[in-house]
């Protein structure tokens, strides 16, 4: 079974996807996390991006959930929190542009969703990457209570960041991801619309776990 929740970041996609998985045994896919880890390639190997997009089929990325986990690797390196570095934060929307990052990490994803249930989280999962997930969710927030949620999140991981500057973060990215060519962040026809902003972070999750049950009982 395949569930996804695309939205713009900072919506509450992966927390809540988080969440459901721990209580429905699904597999938490982050599939952002893939974009940020050739992000994190594509720097660690001094941003040069034609040597970059040589290298691309090369790199070992994997995915892979530990103790409630979503952790991923680099080249056979753990680099889940590296990932989460504002440096990388600043990057990842002008790497995942690129269409042929955007092949490897969809092939990546398919992959682990082929042997598991998966709930995953993202910007084109219900429109490009799985068109036919029994699922769809789609996430919006408004600004401000994105920027609180990403302050918190950061500071749950001991990083700190300046509200300013992750207003316009987010901002930024919301606009290259909604206008990108390939396969921008877009509402599925098929998916059902949540807005957080005014959810208790308990709602959000019944309501996933709900449908889900829903879906289950018609089986
Ligand atoms: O969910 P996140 O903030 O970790 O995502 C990081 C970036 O990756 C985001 O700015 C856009 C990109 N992304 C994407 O283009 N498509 C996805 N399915 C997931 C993320």
């Amino acid at each position: 079974m395949i569930v996804v929740i695309d939205g713009p970041s900072g919506s509450g996609k992966s927390s809540t996807a988080r969440e459901v998985a721990a209580r429905s045994g699904f597999y938490f896919l982050d599939s952002g996390a893939f974009y940020r880890c050739f992000t994190f390639a594509h720097q660690r190997d001094g941003s040069d991006t034609d040597r970059f997009m040589e290298k691309l089929s090369g790199y070992r990325v994997g995915g892979r959930f530990e103790n409630g986990e979503f952790r991923i690797s680099l080249d056979g390196e753990d680099v889940t929190r590296e990932i989460r570095d504002s440096r990388v934060t600043s990057g990842v929307s002008r790497i995942a542009e690129i269409t042929a990052v955007r092949a490897r990490v969809n092939e990546l994803l398919r992959e682990v969703a082929m042997s598991n249930d998966v709930i995953a989280d993202g910007r084109d999962l219900g429109t490009a990457v799985f068109p036919d997930a029994d699922l769809k969710f789609f996430m919006v927030a408004d600004l401000e209570t994105r920027t609180q949620r990403r302050i918190k999140q950061l500071e749950e991981m001991g990083l700190s960041g300046d509200p300013g500057e992750i207003r316009n973060n987010l901002e930024y990215r919301d606009r290259i991801d909604s206008g990108r060519e390939a396969d921008p962040l877009r509402q599925a026809e098929d998916a059902i619309l949540i807005d957080t902003s005014e959810l208790e972070f308990e709602q959000q999750v019944d309501l996933i776990l709900a449908k889900i049950k829903e879906i289950k009982n018609r089986r």
